[in-house]
């Protein structure tokens, strides 16, 4: 069931539009620096996070394992994250948990010399379910070692969880387990699409974590992929469910502008599709940004398309640097932006 799960997710994502209906990185406007002073050809594009150091400020986020198709996916991201000398991360590693089969459909990533590398779980998983399912400090132990991953990227995905027919609804108890994971792994949340506050950050940054990853509203809205799941399964409650939850969460840019002040390190994403996007996300004080639906769309096409497009989203970040007279990516974060329309009037209420 989970193995199909994850697959419908991807065909999905590849073949409808399931993004939010309106993209919130649009409302930030980066300030033109009429008079740059520097040389295009010195811009310097590398940065570390948490000791890692990256050529790129981009990664690819979470998506996929599990199943044969996947294996390839994640073996053309793997290419390109290796190349460009970007991050990585892989999808749930839950099944994994279950059936050690399929263990070469994540680890392949690991043949690639990818400078961030991050394994993946759920939040609802650390518990107990239904049935006495907790993953335990040994699971956790086995999913890193599987991609000899750096960090380990906890997601929270309550609004998938409540929309899908099969989903894992218990959430009590997961805070104290964040604190009993995070003092023996070097933890990343992140959020898979509904976004994160500031005062539920504070909560998650109490809990040990190294980073969040924001994951807001503005790019691939849970919500809608298993609105188009039910549909095909003939699930009329939850496609209703899944249509009347399409834009639920806290937009991206809010995440990261309120998020910044936690003085931690902070992923962008959710709804990044172009260099000018991957720019905002900086400007607003995130640390990298992250793309998923973006990237999968290319991933399906395959090794060239995918390196031809994140190349082309590198020269637009570049172009940015460069129109606003910023020689690295510390003085691109001290740039000024304008926020408009309906992300003002979030940062004016919230
Ligand atoms: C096909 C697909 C599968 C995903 N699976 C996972 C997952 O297993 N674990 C996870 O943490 N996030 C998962 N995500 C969420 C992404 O990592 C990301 O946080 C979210 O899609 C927002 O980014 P985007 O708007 O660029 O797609 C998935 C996203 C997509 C598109």
């Amino acid at each position: 069931m989970i193995e199909n799960r994850k697959l419908d997710h991807v065909n999905i994502v590849i073949e409808k539009d399931v993004n939010a209906h309106h993209n919130y990185w649009d409302d930030v406007t980066i300030i033109h620096q009429t008079l740059p002073e520097i040389n295009y050809d010195e811009i310097d594009l590398s940065t570390d996070f948490l000791g890692r150091r990256l050529k790129y400020p981009i990664i690819i986020e979470s998506m996929t394992g599990g199943f044969p198709e996947a294996k390839k996916l994640n073996e053309t991201m793997a290419k390109v994250a290796a190349e460009l000398q970007i991050g990585m991360g892989v999808g749930s590693e839950r099944v994994l948990l279950k059936n050690k089969d399929v263990i070469d459909t994540f680890s392949v990533i690991k043949e690639y010399d990818i400078p961030l590398r991050i394994a993946n779980i759920g939040a609802p998983q650390l518990i107990n379910q239904k049935v006495d399912s907790q993953v335990t400090d040994e699971d956790l132990s086995f999913i890193m070692d599987a991609l000899n991953a750096h960090f380990l990227d906890i997601h929270l995905n309550f609004l998938q969880e409540v929309v899908q027919p099969e989903g894992d609804r218990n959430a009590k108890g997961i805070e104290q387990r964040l604190y009993q994971v995070c003092r023996n792994f070097p933890v990343i949340i992140k959020e898979t699409g509904a976004g994160i506050d500031y005062n539920t950050g504070l909560r998650l940054k109490r809990t040990g974590a190294l980073a969040l990853d924001v994951a807001g509203v503005s790019g691939t809205s849970f919500a809608a992929v298993e609105y188009y799941r039910a549909k095909g399964m003939g699930d009329k409650k939850r496609e209703r469910l899944g249509q009347a939850l399409w834009d639920w969460g806290i937009p991206s840019p809010v995440s990261v502008i309120q998020l910044k002040n936690l003085a931690m390190k902070i992923i962008a994403s959710g709804g990044i599709r172009n260099g000018i996007d991957v720019s905002r996300a900086l400007i607003l004080g995130a640390d990298l940004a992250g793309m998923a639906g973006h990237v999968m769309k290319y991933a399906s096409l395959g090794y060239d398309q995918l390196l031809e497009e994140m190349e082309m989203i590198i020269e637009e970040l570049k172009a940015v640097m460069f129109l606003t007279g910023s020689k690295n990516i510390e003085a691109l974060q001290k740039k000024k932006y304008i926020v408009q329309g309906q992300l003002k009037e979030w940062l004016s209420q919230i």
